[in-house]
């Protein structure tokens, strides 16, 4: 196991009954804040006006910034920071899923930029300092409610970049999975793969001396599998909303990937995909994985493919590529039940833009580590992924 440092400053409100909590963990920041949320699910699950009644309530002056889209803007992310400065506003609340919750953390640390906010996306600039973030969280899939990650798609350059900052991590985040009820069967779905898609960033990697955290993402993996299907056929069930919400945060909030060296290749991949097609993130997700996995499976990776294949999917046999085989088209098959598509073409992607995506993914350089691919080992998935 390599050394590490885990240090996870957000606090977690979990259950039903959680929501009136808001106004009073707001208020241990700030009394002006700006309430960032998508295209209307809030408004319609009543959630909103929950919100700002408690709001209201405490005495906490709030703005808005609605209509966050799917795949956050860079556009909108400049409108936060405009409010903000504009009406001295010191804390941001996302009230949403992973998109809200990304552009209010592009927000926090844009209004103490002087350039534009785009910078920190390009590396041009670095993250110093931010405004507190809150979160009350309506989708489970990215773990962005526990982390401090953002991923923000820019349309004049196509790109949809992220960046990492602990100043980032939300100071509170408010789960409470009734409010998932109302997630659509596609968004579901999406949520689910990415929420297994981040534990296999972490799981297959290049060191496997890791048995403990291993074996705890099998546990989150097999958790998607089992409550997936559930919250699809019966999307108030609790128990299934409950363990998918909590298996969202816990495979992105660095618990899983201590003492470990993560993958990240087929995010990067996806992110390009988004970038140019705003696809949902968890479906370009599940296209890509199972074509990624048979790309990588060689000498140096068949055991761990074995051992995901026995140990989550239950697969005997002695042959070790013919195991990981087995498990690869079990994944794929999971996430065809799951009404997602498994080709690119089915969602409309066109071929001539796959070489543009490999050569974006890899601009800074080569991806992965469970296995180094490079510009041409991507456009490879991306073909094969695409038919
Ligand atoms: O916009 P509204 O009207 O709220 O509708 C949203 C949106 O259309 C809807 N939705 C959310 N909660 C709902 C609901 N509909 C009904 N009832 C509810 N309770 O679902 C749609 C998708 O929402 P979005 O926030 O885009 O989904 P998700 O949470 O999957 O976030 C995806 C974004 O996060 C990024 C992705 O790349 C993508 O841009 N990621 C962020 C990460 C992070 N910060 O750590 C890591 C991930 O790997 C990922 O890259
Ligand atoms: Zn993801």
């Amino acid at each position: 196991m390599l050394d590490f440092t885990f240090q996870n400053p957000a606090k977690i409100l979990f259950g039903k009954d959680q929501v009136p909590k808001v106004g009073k963990e707001v208020k241990k920041f700030s009394e002006r804040i700006l309430l960032v949320y998508g295209g209307g699910s809030i408004k319609r699950s009543g959630l909103y006006d929950e919100v700002t009644q408690i709001l209201k309530e405490n005495g906490v002056h709030y703005e808005e910034l609605p209509g966050v889209q799917a795949n956050p803007r860079i556009t909108s992310v400049r409108e936060g920071i405009r409010l903000c400065r504009e009406n001295n506003l010191d804390l941001v609340l996302a009230v949403g899923g992973g998109s809200t919750i990304d552009c209010a953390k592009a927000i926090a640390c844009g209004f103490y930029h002087d350039g534009d906010p785009w910078d920190f996306f390009i590396r041009k600039a670095r993250v110093t300092n931010a405004l507190p973030i809150g979160v009350i969280l309506t989708l489970a899939a990215t773990g962005s409610e526990m982390n401090g990650n953002t991923v923000i798609n820019n349309d004049d350059t196509m790109d949809k970049k992220g960046i990492g900052s602990p100043r980032l991590v939300p100071k509170f985040s408010i789960l409470d999975p009734t409010y998932t009820f109302t997630v659509p069967a596609n968004q579901t779905a999406a949520g689910v793969v990415d929420i297994i898609s981040h534990i296999f960033e972490t799981y297959f990697s290049a060191n496997n001396d890791a048995y403990l955290q291993d074996r705890m993402c099998e546990a989150v993996i097999k958790t998607c599998i089992h409550y997936g299907p559930i919250a699809l056929k019966e999307p108030e069930n609790y128990e299934a909303r409950a363990n998918l919400m909590w298996a969202s945060t816990v495979a992105l909030n660095g618990l899983l990937s201590t003492g470990k060296r993560t993958d990240w290749a087929t995010h990067m991949i996806e992110h390009e995909v988004s970038a140019i097609y705003d696809m949902t993130h968890g479906l370009g997700l599940a296209i890509l994985t199972p074509y990624w996995m048979e790309y990588v499976l060689d000498d140096s990776t068949v055991e761990k493919l074995a051992d995901y294949a026995r140990n989550v999917w239950g697969v005997s046999g002695q042959d070790n590529y013919e195991v990981a085989r087995e498990g690869i088209r079990n994944t794929q098959e999971f996430f065809k039940s799951l009404g997602l598509s498994t080709t690119l073409k089915e969602e409309g992607v066109k071929e001539e833009s796959l070489e543009t995506m490999a050569k974006k993914a890899t601009e800074y350089g080569p991806l992965g580590n469970f296995k180094k691919l490079e510009t041409s080992d991507v456009l490879e998935i991306l073909k094969k992924a695409y038919a």
